[in-house]
């Protein structure tokens, strides 16, 4: 295996939303005590890099996006000492783990937030986005909730509105004021200090506001089915030039510990998401590249986004790809599942470091949740649009038992029905599995030169075909070729190749030879080894 360089630019990143893991106390929510027992799973699949989705003191309004204290885990969760032993055991193991830090809101129930809504002349008032209504009595301006109604939430005891781009329940940090600067640095301290390699930084482009507060334009492509956030451009309210200084002094932070790293949450156009490396490239090391999540599955538009990334990325600059997290539907529901092992033959042979999503190594599916059982407030909060997150958040079937082996009790949402077929341990055991493609995968990429460090060269594109070179001087090159389609093609190389099949998406074409014409299946995808002739 080849474990030099960077870490965060030579491994594999894996998300684990830990609610749905693995429940070790058997309350039905996954817990820190689960995850460790699964390390050795995380092992065997090759990633080198764990990233938790927030496991802080919460009310659990957004499950954990809104943290009543930072320093504090959940007792959902576990205890710190739960922590620091799953944080040890990952390093022992060779693990990096890195946690989500939530900068741009807490709950309404931190500490911090009753301060600041007790009084207006409170010492933390200011920590907070509070404005007077407008003098006829009307909201300060026309920004959104992401969550559906107003993004600004009346205070009756003190007689101003407050400003929160989630719930009402998630109120916005003022970013502005150097105390919450300072505070946050702390909190980012104090988990670098306890050992932790990094963070993965919430909603980055939404930190700092338009000083002026002016009203966001109307959006002239809005669809009546999109959220009702989209009615309006976030042109004010998010990506303010000011939001760079703040990742700047994030990774001063990150700086004064060696080895350690910052991925920024940004769904922004390619042009506006490379800034947030920043000047120098002291942003963020992985601004999360959301192309293959938000683009529809059209190879013309996923090759041309992928040359445009690559031209865009400042010289040190590092790419990333990213196919599937808990904001999103899952990859094998977009593209179904024959596709979704394209997608992965993609997400492991681009340049740049892969995120992948729990469960997504198996092939796990949206899972349809019922009216009554739906948590998410994204979902409950616009009923008649379909937004609930919650099916891209289900446990993780382990095996045919009961709960998938998730837990002894019924789980906080519902296991896929066809849990008891397709679970860890069936395709485990099955050569042609989702997981088997994904192991043999990750065990090539990571012991091949070429597609963690190689240059990437798009080679020929077409409605129905992507392929490309990875090469670096030296090392073996590799060619990989893509059917996005569920139909027959023929690639013709339009240089000469010859070759060696190292995976395909059927696994069964390993150690073929190749050369100059390929016939694909369907759904077919290639990674070939260039040879001599
Ligand atoms: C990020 C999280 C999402 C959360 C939101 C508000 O987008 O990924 O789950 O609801 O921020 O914190």
């Amino acid at each position: 295996m080849e474990r030099n360089g960077i870490w965060w630019r030579s491994e594999i990143i894996y998300q684990i939303y830990p609610r749905s893991f693995q429940d070790s106390n058997n309350d039905g929510i996954g817990d820190l005590r689960g995850i460790k027992s699964r390390l050795p799973y995380l092992k065997d699949l090759g990633i080198g890099v764990v990233w938790l989705s927030p496991i802080f003191l919460s009310p659990m309004a957004d499950f954990g996006y809104d943290i009543s204290d930072y320093t504090a885990i959940d007792p959902k969760f576990g205890t710190l000492q739960d922590f620091d032993d799953l944080l040890n055991e990952a390093h022992q193991l060779g693990f990096k783990l890195i946690l989500d830090l939530v900068p741009n809101h807490t709950s309404d129930q931190h500490q911090w937030f009753k301060e600041s809504r007790s009084s207006r002349d409170n010492p933390k008032r200011d920590w907070y986005i509070w404005r007077d209504a407008k003098s006829d009595g009307s909201l300060p301006n026309n920004w959104l909730s992401v969550f559906g109604g107003p993004g600004w939430e009346w205070d009756s005891a003190t007689g101003q509105y407050y400003y929160h781009a989630f719930l009402k329940e998630q109120p916005d940090l003022n970013w502005r004021n150097p105390e919450v600067q300072r505070a946050m640095f702390s909190v980012m301290r104090y988990w670098l200090e306890r050992g932790v390699d990094g963070f993965r930084v919430d909603v980055m482009w939404h930190m700092i506001k338009d000083d002026m507060l002016r009203d966001n334009p109307v959006n002239p492509d809005y669809l009546p089915h999109m959220a009702t956030y989209d009615s309006f451009l976030p042109v004010y309210s998010t990506d303010q030039p000011e939001v760079h200084q703040v990742v700047r002094k994030m990774r001063d932070v990150i700086d004064e510990f060696p080895d350690r790293m910052m991925i920024g949450e940004i769904y922004l156009p390619i042009s506006k998401l490379v800034a947030y490396y920043g000047v120098d490239n002291k942003g963020a090391h992985l601004p999360f590249n959301f192309q293959l999540l938000t683009l529809p599955w059209d190879p013309r538009k996923i090759s041309s986004v992928i040359v445009e990334y690559e031209a865009a990325l400042p010289s040190e600059g590092w790419p990333n790809w990213v196919l599937g997290n808990h904001d999103q539907p899952r990859i094998a529901s977009r593209v179904g599942l024959q596709q979704a092992r394209v997608a992965a033959l993609l997400l492991l042979t681009l340049r740049g470091t892969p995120t992948l999503y729990y469960g997504d190594e198996i092939g796990m599916q949206d899972v349809p949740i019922p009216p009554g059982k739906i948590v998410d407030p994204q979902g409950l909060n616009m009923p008649d649009k379909n937004l609930t997150r919650d099916p891209a958040r289900t446990p993780m079937p382990w095996n045919n038992k009961l709960n998938g082996g998730f837990s002894e009790v019924e789980p906080w949402l519902p296991l896929d029905k066809n849990y008891t077929r397709l679970n860890v341990e069936s395709e485990y055991n099955d050569p042609h599995s989702m997981f088997a493609l994904y192991k043999k995968l990750i065990a090539l990429r990571q012991s091949s030169h070429a597609l963690i460090h190689g240059n990437f060269r798009m080679l020929y594109s077409d409605h129905q075909l992507i392929s490309y070179l990875r090469e670096a001087p030296g090392h073996s090159t590799f060619l990989i070729v893509l059917n996005f389609s569920h139909r027959t093609t023929l690639f013709r190389s339009p240089i000469e190749i010859h070759g060696v099949v190292e995976v395909d998406t059927y696994l069964d074409m390993i150690g073929s030879e190749v050369s100059n014409f390929i016939a694909l299946r369907g759904d077919e995808g290639l990674v070939i080894r260039l040879t001599d002739k």
